[in-house]
């Protein structure tokens, strides 16, 4: 079997799953090339990428998490600076600390009504129309929304930058050059704005919390806040956005699943919405650089080699999961690791949970005989999985007779 992870075209309609079969099977750990790097270790079996993903002594997040090498940061003149996320502990623990408890389960509940009556918005701008591309007009808005509440910016800021989101996610080879280093600066540009707006007229949001903050005794710079300000939009928006698309193509294509799951939402929803996860895992990889030489998976990896974690394999493996191939809404246990594990496992998870929740009862139960009306489009990425088009049909649900309540 041909083995590529890099050309966007193996990720043309989804995670390569075949690939991924294959290099479990026969070459969990297998020697990628590279046209323009040194090449990689694929990682492709659950046990590895758990070990890979919670060893970060033998596994470093620096330089950085993606397959190619940093040079593009590099033009840009980070300088010195990077985002927490290409950070080893205890570096990395120290700056987690700054926004960890935003993040927690009973922090995040607490903005599940705030998060419910925005879905409920979302999908009032479109019930009426009887279609809509689901990924810009109801995937995306959701957290877009999120992120800029959190913030403290203007829910419509919170939508443009999004958009930039996207194109930085976007593999360079399929947009036009340097696309992704002037979405970046764009970014940036707005960040400064939110600094000089922060600083004037503080408030009680992530942003103004961030400015205050301090890592040794040191308030944070600016070009640390706007590394966070980046991070944080980059990483809470196309990736809620692909699991409710991806989702939704997943349950359209498994009717008797989808029935099982709206004939009791509210309490089959936490179930479903995991196996979700699983099923469309829409973090491809992160890349870690080993420390030391160290044996995986029957290879031995040498110190300063790139290893890649693919999660979407992981989530498929058949040694962690029975009928790994098989959609299964009521999947009890289920130790996914679509939101990765160790030190960087996804900080906006519980976040994640309630605007997936919120958004998947809104459109379960307001709208009636949804159905696909065209070829999804898939994102041109090898980093991010997800459709970025997905056309959609439906009609509004009745209202229930008066004395009925559910
Ligand atoms: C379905 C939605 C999401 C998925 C699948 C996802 C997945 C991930 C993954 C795989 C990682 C890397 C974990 C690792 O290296 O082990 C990560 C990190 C992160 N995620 Fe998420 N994420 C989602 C939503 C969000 C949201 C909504 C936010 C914020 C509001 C967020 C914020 C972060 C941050 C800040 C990190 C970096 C953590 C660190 O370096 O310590 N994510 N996410």
């Amino acid at each position: 079997m041909k083995i590529d992870l890099l050309s966007p075209e193996s990720f043309a309609a989804g995670h390569p799953f075949a690939q991924y079969a294959f290099l479990r099977e026969n070459a969990p750990v297998f020697w990628h090339e590279e046209p323009n790097g040194p090449g990689f270790w694929a990682v492709t079996r659950y046990k590895d990428v758990w070990d890979v993903d919670r060893g970060f002594q033998a596994f470093s997040s620096e330089p950085t998490i993606m397959i190619q090498d940093p040079a593009a940061e590099a033009a840009l003149g980070f300088g010195g600076y990077k985002m927490m996320l290409m950070m080893d502990p205890p570096q990395h623990t120290a700056y987690r600390k700054l926004i960890r408890n935003e993040f927690t389960v009973p922090v995040s509940a607490e903005r599940t009504p705030r998060m419910n009556a925005l879905a409920r918005q979302i999908v009032d701008a479109v019930i009426e129309k009887g279609e809509c591309d689901f990924v810009s007009e109801i995937a995306g808005e959701m957290p877009s929304y999120v992120i800029a509440e959190l913030l403290g910016i203007p829910l419509d800021d919170g939508r443009e930058l999004y958009k930039l989101t996207e194109i930085i996610h976007t593999a360079p080879e399929v947009q036009e050059a340097n696309a992704g280093g002037m979405a970046v600066l764009k970014m940036f540009e707005y960040g400064r704005g939110v600094i000089a707006e922060k600083r004037a007229r503080p408030a009680n949001d992530l942003a103004t919390k961030l400015l205050q903050a301090e890592v040794d005794g040191k308030r944070l710079d600016d070009i640390e806040f706007l590394l966070f300000f980046l991070l944080l939009i980059d990483a809470g928006g196309d990736t809620t956005r692909n699991l409710l698309s991806a989702g939704l193509i997943a349950l359209l294509e498994n009717p008797g699943q989808l029935a099982w799951l709206k004939a009791d939402l509210p309490n089959r929803l936490p179930a479903a919405r995991e196996e979700l996860l699983r099923w469309t895992t829409p973090v491809v990889y992160m890349r870690r650089t080993a420390r030391r030489d160290t044996p995986l998976g029957g290879e031995t990896i040498r110190e300063g080699q790139k290893v890649v974690m693919y999660f979407g394999s992981a989530n498929r493996d058949p040694e962690k999961f029975e009928r790994a191939d098989t959609l299964d809404l009521s999947r009890s246990p289920n130790e996914h690791i679509a939101f990765g594990t160790g030190p960087h496992g996804c900080l906006g998870q519980h976040i994640a949970r309630i605007e997936i929740d919120a958004i998947l009862s809104e459109v379960l139960t307001r709208m009636d005989r949804l159905e696909i009306a065209g070829d999804p489009e898939w994102l041109p990425s090898n980093f991010i999985s997800g459709p970025r088009r997905l056309p959609v049909r439906f009609k509004p649900s009745l209202p229930l007779p008066a004395g009925l309540c559910t």
